[in-house]
């Protein structure tokens, strides 16, 4: 039986790579971090908490990397641990360079000195483009990144890159453009605006603030994108590959089709708040999949419309129940009012 580490077993990426690893036969060991509460909603809301083997490291801390790799002795490890807020790179942009870059060189050192066998995937980030240019990108396009985060990736992206060429490890980099799912986290655009639409439909909220909302992305759906990580370690040889839809669309867009997709207009219920707009902010991203398509003979499923509407439905679903007085894990019921955090913004404005 193959064996995976998956770092951020407890995130987006990780819950839905999990159960596709288990589907496939794998026996699953995932890391996680000690938290005052646990948070294992996702793999409890896909049911496959039961089947996970479960590691306490933390990627600022190297030891607890190599126990971790001590333990699962996987074939496969699958990176996707990170401080992953581009917003909170920028009030954090120290912790994050720790955790999102140097934490990828404290896994590739244990790599390197537990068992160089080991294959090893990278989530790299259509962030690492930032503003580079107003064309789709592939992996030839060159990357000027424009947040905390997107420099941290970068770093680990050539970290990947060098232990590939210098240590002869399998190491890959998967350039991820932006994917979403009714698991993703509710500081994310979309599922904000998607828990935001079924809340304002029930008559819970009135309306959602938004900050740049001309901002465009190339948005794809999670389950789509996990596929790609797994076929990216199967291959003959390590290489980097974008994943993407090849389409872009602006946050406005993405309000307005999820607002129709409840009956509403988008316009009676967005407002702006110059609180979520970013010091700086990538304005356009597009990847293009064609290298993927050609060697992994990966294609994305799901597209926009679809996408919308079955997060938009999920989370109706999910209030719906709730106030139906049902109870299960998520976590939108136990999420602060946006209002009530704090920024840098608010002391500016004082
Ligand atoms: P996510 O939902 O935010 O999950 C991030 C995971 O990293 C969580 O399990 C989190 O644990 C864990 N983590 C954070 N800091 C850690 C630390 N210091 N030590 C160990 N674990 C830590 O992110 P995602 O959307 O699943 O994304 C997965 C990966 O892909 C991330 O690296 C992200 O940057 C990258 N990526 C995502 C996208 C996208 O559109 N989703 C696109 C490109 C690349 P806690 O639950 O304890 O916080
Ligand atoms: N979060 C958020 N909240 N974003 C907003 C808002 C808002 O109220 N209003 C407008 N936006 C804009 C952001 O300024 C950004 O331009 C865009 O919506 C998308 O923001 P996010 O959903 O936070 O995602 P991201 O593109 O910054 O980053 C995500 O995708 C990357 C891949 O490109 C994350 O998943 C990263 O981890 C990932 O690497």
């Amino acid at each position: 039986m193959r064996r995976a580490l998956i770092t951020g077993i407890t995130g987006q990426d990780g819950a839905y790579l999990a159960k596709f690893l288990l589907d496939k036969g794998y026996e699953v060991f995932g890391t996680y971090r000690r938290l005052s509460t646990p948070n294992f909603w996702r793999s409890q809301y896909l049911g496959i908490f039961e089947n996970l083997n479960l590691i306490p490291a933390d990627l600022v801390d190297a030891g607890s990397i190599m126990e971790a790799i001590r333990i699962s002795r996987p074939d496969e490890i699958y990176n996707l641990a990170a401080q992953s807020f581009v917003g909170t790179s920028f009030e954090q942009p120290i912790g994050t360079g720790d955790m999102t870059g140097l934490g990828v060189t404290r896994v590739l050192e244990a790599i390197r000195n537990f068992d160089p066998e080991i294959k090893f995937y990278q989530a790299s980030t259509s962030e690492l483009y930032g503003n580079s240019s107003n064309k789709q990108a592939n992996e030839e396009v060159p990357f000027k990144p424009a947040s905390p985060y997107a420099a941290a990736k970068l770093y680990a992206y050539w970290q990947t890159r060098i232990y590939r060429e210098g240590y002869n490890i399998f190491a890959c980099n998967g350039i991820l453009f932006n994917h979403e799912s009714p698991l993703r986290g509710l500081e994310f655009v979309t599922r904000k605006i998607t828990n935001a639409v079924a809340k304002i439909t029930l008559g819970l909220e009135k309306d959602i603030k938004l900050g740049n909302i001309e901002a465009k992305r190339d948005w794809g759906y999670a389950p789509d994108y996990i596929e790609s990580m797994w076929m990216i370690l199967q291959q003959r040889d390590p290489d980097d590959y974008v994943i993407a839809t090849n389409e872009s669309h602006s946050v406005k867009e993405f309000a307005e089709k999820a607002f129709d997709a409840a009956g509403l207009d988008w316009q009676e219920h967005v407002k702006t708040d110059k609180r979520f707009l970013r010091p700086l902010d990538v304005h356009f991203l597009q990847g293009d999949y064609d290298k993927a398509n050609k060697k992994l003979g990966w294609a994305p499923k799901v597209k926009f419309g679809e996408l919308i509407k079955l997060m938009v439905k999920e989370d109706l679903s999910r209030w719906d129940r709730w106030q139906s007085g049902e109870r299960f894990s998520w976590d939108a019921f136990n999420y602060p009012c946006e209002d009530k955090i704090l920024s840098r913004y608010h002391r500016m404005e004082r």
